[in-house]
């Protein structure tokens, strides 16, 4: 598989990747089952959220700015996924403030927001994990030189 000819770091973010969209899976499917209480949501909420946090953080702050210095400081480069991070940095904020206001009193609430939240973000994050997936880690795997690979990790 080409994905395993990347290099660790970028490796390990694919994986995120991965696992940020199985843990909206389950927190759709936990939110629509109704089998987990608010207790069980919040917490895979917060789960969530760490995960998202620190992917958000490495692509933000160590990859970007390492692909557009390869490319010649081409500050415009990204300029597409940067736009969607826009709308992730949303969602993730969405994400922040369900974690952190379970509303035991109005259960059935909480869960129809949690479901609709993990149904519209893995809609907006599935063509953006695409595109990282096969073009932009790739390139970085390409470009960036491996000793600035190896920081992002
Ligand atoms: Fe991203
Ligand atoms: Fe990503």
């Amino acid at each position: 598989m080409k994905q395993l000819e990347l290099p660790e770091p970028i490796r390990c973010m694919c994986t995120e990747h991965q696992m940020i969209l199985s843990r909206l899976e389950s927190l759709r499917s936990a939110a629509n089952a109704g089998a987990a209480d608010v207790a069980q949501l919040a917490h895979l909420a917060t789960e969530l959220l760490s995960i998202l946090n620190a992917h958000i953080y490495k692509e933000e702050n160590l990859l970007f700015p390492a692909v557009k210095t390869a490319l010649g400081n081409r500050e415009d480069a990204l300029d597409i996924l940067e736009a969607e991070h826009s709308q992730v940095t949303e969602l993730r904020d969405i994400l922040a403030s369900l974690a952190e206001e379970p509303r035991p009193e109005n259960v059935s609430d909480y869960r129809s927001r949690i479901a609709n939240f993990a149904s519209t973000a893995a809609e907006m994050m599935r063509p953006h994990i695409f595109k990282e997936d096969h073009v932009l880690y790739p390139l970085a795997a390409t470009i960036v030189p491996k000793e600035q690979l190896t920081r992002i990790d």
